[in-house]
């Protein structure tokens, strides 16, 4: 182990539920290993106000199974700056942190890794966004739990659905891309999935719905990511609802719902995984690197992964989504 004696820690971007099981598990391991833990609150934008506060084993006592973050977030303009990023760096260096832990997305990494190399600092990243789009980790904290929201919500509407022959367009989260939109579509049988990834075009759906129809199917979902390029949910049904009306049709949109409540067992165990195994990481001298999941395990994957390259679906779930929905 090396001689880092002070590590920080902060949440940034969209918050993720899970994010405080793996605040906890830094603070933990931290100490655990004698090294003194600070918390950042409000992201990049507190480390350069120096809102910055030490924290104990007891300050992250019962906050496991809690949505949200504790740290609070933010998305900080100044910190791309390197004027910002001069005054983050003189609140570390004034307390004698010599290590940084950011929890959060591929946004929040590359500017973590621009830091670290400007000013020679310990950096290591926890992938947490509810999106999962950060590219080299099979999963990010907050993705299991958002697509379990999403699934029991789509049980509910299904329930209605179905007493009354309908149509619904269900939106979810997915700015850039349907990785929530793909998992949580399979779960709750949705018969299409719209995501800015697979173009499906409107004539394409209809001619879908219609043959759902004709196979009898007395109600049906459709899934669409909020980044889809036909529009969202409200358009698409719209155009739909123009060239279509076996089925009354209703429109749904989940928004930041999906971002609350309490993290799945998955998360939670992840989080704490990818907790210890950033302290761990950077103790052994390691910087520049995230806590990706692949596989079943944790390894340590050059930041640049996550900002350089582009995450692709599952081609397996596209296919069997595609077979499962006729
Ligand atoms: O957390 C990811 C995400 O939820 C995206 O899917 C969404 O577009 C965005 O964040 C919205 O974030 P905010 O409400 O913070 O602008």
């Amino acid at each position: 182990m090396n001689d880092l004696k002070k590590i920080a820690l902060l949440t940034s971007g969209g918050d993720a539920p899970g994010m405080n099981a793996a605040v906890r598990a830094v603070v933990r391991a931290s100490v655990y290993y004698n090294t003194e833990v600070f918390g950042i609150y409000e992201g990049y934008k507190g480390l350069i106000e120096g809102n910055i506060r030490q924290l104990s084993v007891r300050s992250v006592n019962n906050i496991l199974g809690n949505g949200g973050t504790v740290l609070r977030s933010s998305r900080s303009p100044e910190f791309r700056t390197e004027e910002g990023r001069k005054k983050a760096y003189s609140e570390l260096k004034s307390r004698g942190i010599d290590g940084l832990v950011v929890i959060g997305g591929d946004g929040s990494f590359a500017g973590a890794h621009i830091f670290s190399k400007e000013f020679g600092l310990q950096v290591a990243g926890i992938p947490a966004t509810i999106d999962n789009d950060i590219a080299g980790t099979d999963y990010s904290i907050g993705y299991d739990t958002a697509s379990n929201v999403v699934v029991s919500c789509i049980d509910k509407i299904r329930d209605t659905a179905l007493s009354h022959n309908r149509l619904f367009f269900v939106e979810v989260m997915g700015r850039d891309t349907g990785f929530i939109a793909l998992r949580s579509g399979i779960a709750s049988g949705a018969i299409c999935i719209m995501m800015p990834e697979r173009k499906t075009s409107v004539e394409e759906l209809v001619a879908l719905l219609r043959k759902g129809y004709r196979n009898k199917k007395s109600s049906s979902i459709v899934v669409v990511a909020e980044g889809n390029e036909n529009g969202g949910a409200y358009e698409l049904a719209k155009s739909v609802r123009e060239k279509y009306n076996d089925y009354e049709t209703k429109v749904t949109i989940l928004g930041h719902l999906q971002r609350g409540g309490d993290p799945t067992c998955f998360d939670r165990v992840i989080a704490s995984e990818m907790g210890v195994g950033a302290v761990e990481g950077l103790l052994n001298g390691n910087s520049g690197f995230m806590t990706a999941y692949q596989c079943g395990k944790i390894h340590e994957e050059p930041l640049e992964t996550s900002y350089t390259q582009k995450k692709q679906l599952n081609e397996n779930l596209v296919k069997i989504a595609q077979i499962l929905s006729i």
